[in-house]
């Protein structure tokens, strides 16, 4: 979380909101709006973190950069998180409606996906479909990604 405090935002605005789950009280308000094929994902993660940007810039006019700047904040914690030896898994499979009524999260925020923050798990603990999926996934060639001049 510390080293998402210091992602660059848009006239610094820090739009990132943690809503964050450590106690069991906490994480069973998430599973009630995790859908149940991720549950098996964070059921058994010590931290959960809902996490939100808030929409709007200080005059009350929309921030348009508050998704993109919330992306560079989840990134960093899951760069750091790697760094000390955990893992993350974002989950976008979950409701969002129940989440905000679950968390009494206010229409000015948006949400995006909740992070499994924990220690990796063996992959020997899954169930067998999934045990075989469980690869490192690649990625496409940087070249797919890049457009030089103009598109
Ligand atoms: C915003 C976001 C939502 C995701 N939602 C899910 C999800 O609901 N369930 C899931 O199993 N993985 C989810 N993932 C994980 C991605 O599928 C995974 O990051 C991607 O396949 C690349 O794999 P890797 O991160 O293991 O390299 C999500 C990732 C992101 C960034």
């Amino acid at each position: 979380m510390e080293a998402a405090r210091w992602a660059p935002s848009s006239s610094n605005l820090q739009p990132w909101r943690f809503i964050v789950a450590k106690t069991e009280e906490q994480k069973l308000k998430f599973q009630e709006f995790i859908k149940p094929n991720n549950r098996l994902w964070t059921d058994r993660a010590p931290v959960l973190a809902l996490i939100a940007s808030h929409k709007l810039r200080q005059d009350g006019q929309p921030n348009g950069a508050h998704a993109f700047d919330t992306g560079a904040a989840w990134a960093s914690i899951a760069l750091q998180a790697h760094l000390l030896g955990l893992a993350t898994r974002a989950v976008g499979g979950y409701d969002k409606d129940k989440a905000r009524q679950v968390l009494n999260v206010p229409d000015e925020y948006e949400l995006h996906a909740v992070i499994a923050l924990g220690y990796r798990g063996s992959r020997d603990a899954l169930p067998e479909e999934l045990r075989e999926r469980e690869e490192p996934n690649g990625r496409r060639p940087l070249t797919d990604s890049i457009i030089e001049g103009s598109f």
